[in-house]
């Protein structure tokens, strides 16, 4: 999959699972050098091994909390040491925790939520601005989510936190304009990935069950698009691209087959 990306530095967070280590697979396939960063660091080898495979010249990890700035900082030290420049920053390392309604909630569940979907594309973005060159096709890409234009019954938390990373990305495009760094913001609908066992703290038969019945994308779908929109000619700007598998019509409205 060449598309005038390679050599170009990709740094993923998150890309021990789902959607950053498909990531790590495709910007791999497409010849780039990549920096890899999650809490898990023997993922993190795994999926670096597969990056390699798959034609990446040059892969590093490294241990991130996105929600700690003392980490973000160790993390972004730690990548100046490698390179001098990042040609793209995927903030995508998040998620959500339970599914409780406002009455119900729980502290733990929506800091964490906040601190790594809305804290983590903030911290992660300050510490990594002065790397990305100007004029030259830079890209932050975040990954928002369906659940930032679409509120759901359970999903305040994680609604407002998407909402917010999509508030933050159109800040920033107009803090940037003139810089030649562009801003985009990715947001998928039903994807089967870790989401839902992290969601569910670890019960599998519950996550399955989100996904039962249905075609829902995979991480490979959405990878493909993130590097679709990183190798855009350098003066396209894909703001905001919302996709959804053909099953899911709307947040409430999946198609679902007898199982
Ligand atoms: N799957 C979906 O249906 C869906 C739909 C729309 C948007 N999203 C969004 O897509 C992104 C990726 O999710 P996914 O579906 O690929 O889920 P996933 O398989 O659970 O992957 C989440 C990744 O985020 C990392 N992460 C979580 N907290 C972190 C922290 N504090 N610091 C650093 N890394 C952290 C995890 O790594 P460690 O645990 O190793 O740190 C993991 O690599 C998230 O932002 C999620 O909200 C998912």
């Amino acid at each position: 999959m060449l598309s005038g990306l390679e050599n170009k530095w990709v740094l993923i967070t998150g890309a021990s699972s789902g959607f950053g280590a498909a990531a790590a697979r495709a910007f791999g396939e497409a010849g780039c050098r990549l920096l890899l960063g999650a809490r898990r660091l023997d993922r993190l080898e795994d999926v670096a091994a597969e990056a390699r495979q798959a034609g990446s010249p040059e892969v590093g990890v490294q241990v991130l909390d996105v929600s700690n700035t003392p980490s973000v900082e160790a993390f972004t030290a730690w990548v100046r040491g490698r390179t001098d420049r990042v040609d793209v920053l995927v903030n995508n390392a998040g998620g959500a925790q339970g599914l409780n309604s406002v009455a119900e909630g729980v502290d733990a569940d929506w800091e964490t939520m906040l601190q790594t979907n809305v804290l983590g594309v903030l911290r992660m973005t300050r510490a990594v601005l002065p790397l990305l060159p100007r004029d030259a096709g830079a890209t932050i890409l975040n990954i928002g989510s369906i659940a930032g234009h679409v509120a759901y019954e359970g999903g305040a938390a994680y609604c407002a936190a998407k909402a917010g990373e999509l508030q933050i990305t159109r800040a920033l495009r107009l803090e940037l304009n003139g810089t030649g760094i562009r801003v985009s913001t990715v947001d998928p609908g039903l994807a089967e990935t870790e989401f839902s066992l992290v969601r569910f703290k670890g019960d599998a038969a519950r996550a399955k069950k989100v996904y039962e019945g249905m075609q829902a994308l995979t991480a490979r779908d959405v990878a493909e698009i993130l590097v679709w929109v990183a190798g855009r000619p350098a003066h396209v700007n894909i703001d905001e691209l919302l996709v959804k598998p053909v099953d899911q019509a709307a947040i409430h409205k999946v198609h679902r087959r007898p199982v």
